[in-house]
């Protein structure tokens, strides 16, 4: 069976943990969309291993696969494996042929797009990694894709093609000068040692034949979705979104595995009990103003500074419209609480349970970004909860945690209409309450 776990929110929801936590009971886990851009903690035995692009499944011994939905930049992919063996670890990765390589010039072009989109506000604050530029080749159909480093001469055609207007582009439009991310002999000399290196390692794959042979010789597969819903490029708040499809059914498109069996699954959207947010855009439950405090509280309890660019992440109330839209979008089956022990200790915790829109109240989100912007929060009050021990609640059973964190699960539940199956209270994996393990069926 396959269990896909997706962001419910604005990425940065502690994804990486429930991969970590469910992805035990998996023989394979598949990244679907996104490369580098996205940020992955995972803690084994009191070691940190942040990963970007390799599925977070690899550092237990899994298989993990980057999908032909995911923009794969070679020189990250192989200083991440590199890294794992330097540690003593022996990771199992393998490249869907039909993926898309980043290239240096996609992150060149990332940022002085960015640059330039800046004086009008429409900056999505990105990663820098090259994604969007990547993306777009995909979609213009002069992308290089991970099969192609594997032959020179269709490699060469394709940079012959593309990279005179990409430094066209760089030079006339943007005023840049031009060096090697834009030379065709040197781009072509360094991709082909990274197409030999996938070669010599065996890790070129048909990622939809690889996944489904693994699936019918009777193992188990989890999909790990980056980003989050409302990064969606098209659920999500357009254009500061990513270039990709974080929501379910981009599992199946981005994987080569059919809806039929991605729905035959689980779905698991992974929430935090508040709101992060890199990067640029509204955010109506955002804490500013008086609020300014709270957020710099709930900042560096939760550790809220970006994975991948270490930029300190905007923080806000949870977004219940925000959810509810989640939800529908994705079909979530059941919904991982994470982060319940960053509210601890705090008199009071709210929430966003709609929005007043043009005197009316809404509970979804507006198709519209600028809608969205002139959305007002209509805040709920829960009580806070004490401080607790996260190891003895974890080890205990949900009904360890104070009743006030109980009251506020159960109304996400309630809201959302699907059961929290673990919830969170604190980074490490024995950190987390489970009430269902999706992958038992
Ligand atoms: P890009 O994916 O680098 O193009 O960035 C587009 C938008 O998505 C920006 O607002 C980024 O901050 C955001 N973003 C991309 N990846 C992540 C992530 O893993 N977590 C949170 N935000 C992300």
């Amino acid at each position: 069976m396959t269990v896909t776990i997706v962001g419910a929110q604005l990425g940065d929801e502690g994804k990486g943990g429930v991969v970590d936590l469910f992805g035990d009971d998996a023989d394979v886990v598949a990244r679907y969309q996104g490369g580098d851009n996205a940020g992955h903690t995972v803690v084994v035995g009191g070691d940190e291993y942040k990963l970007s692009l390799v599925p977070s499944g690899a550092v237990r011994g899994k298989t993990g696969v980057l999908g032909n939905g995911c923009v794969v930049n070679p020189e990250t992919l192989f200083e991440e494996i590199d890294a794992l063996r330097d540690r003593g670890l022996d990771p199992d990765v393998r490249v869907a042929e039909r993926a898309h390589v980043i290239l240096p010039y996609h992150r060149v072009l990332d940022g002085i797009e960015e640059e330039a989109k800046s004086d009008s506000d429409l900056d999505a604050g990105t990663t820098g990694r090259g994604i969007g530029p990547t993306y777009e080749d995909k979609a213009g159909r002069r992308g290089v894709r991970v099969g192609d480093l594997l032959d020179p001469d269709v490699l060469r055609d394709r940079l012959e093609y593309v990279v005179p207007q990409k430094r066209a582009l760089y030079e006339d439009v943007y005023g840049g000068d031009a060096g090697e991310a834009f030379d065709v002999d040197a781009l072509f000399e360094q991709y082909r040692e990274y197409g030999d290196r996938i070669e010599e390692e065996g890790m070129a794959v048909d990622a939809g034949d690889y996944l489904a042979d693994r699936i019918d010789g009777g193992d188990d597969v989890m999909l790990e979705g980056a980003q989050g819903t409302s990064l969606d490029i098209d659920h999500g708040v357009y254009p500061y979104v990513t270039s990709s499809n974080p929501t379910a059914g981009y599992a199946a498109t981005g994987s080569g595995l059919g809806p039929t069996t991605i729905g035959r699954g689980e779905v698991v959207g992974v929430v935090k009990a508040y709101l992060s947010r890199v990067g640029t855009g509204p955010l109506p439950t955002e804490l500013t103003g008086d609020d300014e405090e709270l957020a710099d509280y709930i900042r560096e309890e939760g550790g809220e500074y970006g994975t991948v660019t270490g930029r300190p992440r905007r923080v806000g109330w949870l977004d219940v419209p925000m959810l509810r839209h989640a939800a529908r979008a994705n079909g979530f089956t059941g919904v991982a609480l994470n982060h319940l022990d960053v509210l601890a200790g705090l008199e009071e915790v709210r929430v966003g349970h709609a929005y007043e829109l043009d005197g009316e109240t809404v509970e979804t989100m507006p198709p519209t970004t600028e809608r969205w912007g002139d959305c007002e929060p209509v805040l709920e009050t829960f009580d806070g909860w004490p401080e607790f021990d996260p190891e003895a609640v974890a080890d205990e059973g949900y009904d360890a945690l104070p009743e006030a964190a109980r009251e506020y699960v159960e109304y996400v539940e309630g809201e959302l209409g699907v059961d929290v199956v673990a919830v969170g209270v604190g980074p490490g994996r024995e950190e987390t309450v489970v009430r269902r393990n999706p992958f038992d069926q």
